[in-house]
């Protein structure tokens, strides 16, 4: 007699499924052979991106962020919860909690330092006690940022001070989803966030004015600016002072959003969104490395990027609570993994 072994694929729920970053993270699951269960709140535009990213037989479950007991039934049966939602602010909460209660890990695509905090201070503990694992955050930012500044603070004398940058390449335009983030936390984007010094996180001006970014014949103007990996690296490496800086003209764009340019904004993000993260780390005595991922599309990285969080937390690799992404997995094994989606990475001198 014969048998043959069948390996259990995870089931994945991903929440917002038919937004734009919700797209890319269809053509990944279905690239991997898997077949995820789309959640959100109109079963119409859920069946057209399912259709859309070649999943017809994909089920299709029903869930408003404002109705906890559909949440919880949406999720039960989940391996993990992929949430990809605008605002993490005002309408994450209660798929986080949800996905804890039904037993799921979670992953989502919040790139605010508010949200993360809340996810640590208010979640964590759940987490643990649930017994599933939570990674917050995962954009083209706050893993490259996360990663680097875990394999920067040990290549340096510690303690290390470090600054996190993201540049976009192109200049273009983000998409909505990305707009209604921002709005909801305008002033706290515009005022620069938290960086962390000396053991606690502060508010007020950082260091830093201007960065050489890869590539670049003279300086940039930079600014202070709230890098979710501010509140993560600590949490694993030893520093004294963890900054995020942007560009200053990206930054006063930012700060002009208002929301009724929300509905003159194109459908689409501009196609070419390459970008360059970067974490600089200066040691005690001074001696500096840069860490560098560059990647290919923001929206596009960060769906894969969290899709290979996703298969991760399914296969275990992780302890129970929430957790930074360098606490969760091995920082260049998971650098490596996203090689052969074109996004690269390197730590130099300088
Ligand atoms: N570099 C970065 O920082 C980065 C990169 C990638 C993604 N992100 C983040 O990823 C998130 C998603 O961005 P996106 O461009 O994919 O957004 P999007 O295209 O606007 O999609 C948002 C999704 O959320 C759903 N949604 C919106 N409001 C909802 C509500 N009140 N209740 C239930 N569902 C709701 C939408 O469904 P409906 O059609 O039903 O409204 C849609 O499925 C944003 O937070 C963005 O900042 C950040």
């Amino acid at each position: 007699m014969t048998t043959t072994n069948h390996i259990a694929q995870p089931t994945i729920a991903l929440y917002g499924a038919n937004g734009h970053t919700g797209g890319y993270v269809l053509a990944e699951l279905n690239r991997r052979g898997l077949t995820p269960i789309l959640v959100g709140r109109n079963a119409e535009r859920l069946r057209a991106a399912a259709d859309r990213a070649g999943l017809p037989r994909a089920e299709i479950r029903i869930a408003d962020v404002t109705d906890d007991a559909a949440l919880v039934r949406a999720f039960t049966g989940a391996d993990v919860v992929i949430s990809s939602l605008p605002a993490y602010v005002d309408l994450g909460e209660p798929v986080l909690a949800a996905a804890i209660e039904a037993g799921a890990h979670y992953t989502d695509m919040a790139g605010e330092q508010l949200f993360l905090k809340k996810v640590f201070d208010a979640y964590g503990t759940r987490a643990e006690s649930a017994g599933v694992t939570v990674v917050s955050g995962i954009t083209d930012s706050n893993l490259p940022g996360d990663l680097l500044g875990y394999l920067t603070a040990r290549r340096v004398n510690r303690p290390a001070e470090m600054v996190i940058s993201h540049l976009s390449r192109s200049g273009g335009n983000g998409s909505r989803g990305s707009a209604k983030t921002v709005l909801a936390s305008l002033d706290w984007f515009s005022s620069g966030g938290w960086h962390y010094e000396h053991g606690e996180f502060r508010t007020g001006p950082g260091r830093t004015t201007e960065m050489t970014f890869p590539g670049d014949p003279a300086p940039t103007e930079v600014a202070k600016f709230p890098q979710p990996p501010v509140l993560t690296i600590p949490r694993h490496s030893e520093v004294s002072y963890v900054a995020g800086a942007l560009d200053t003209g990206i930054l006063s764009l930012l700060s002009g959003f208002t929301y009724e340019a929300l509905d003159s904004m194109p459908d689409e993000p501009s196609s070419d969104l390459r970008y360059d993260l970067v974490v600089d780390a200066i040691g005690a005595d001074g001696e500096g490395v840069r860490g560098v991922v560059s990647g290919v599309d923001s929206y596009r990285d960060s769906a894969l990027m969290a899709v290979e969080v996703a298969a991760r937390l399914a296969d275990g690799e992780a302890k129970s609570g929430a957790l930074a992404v360098a606490e969760a997995f091995d920082a260049e094994d998971m650098l490596n993994s996203l090689e052969r989606h074109g996004i690269t990475w390197r730590i130099e001198t300088y």
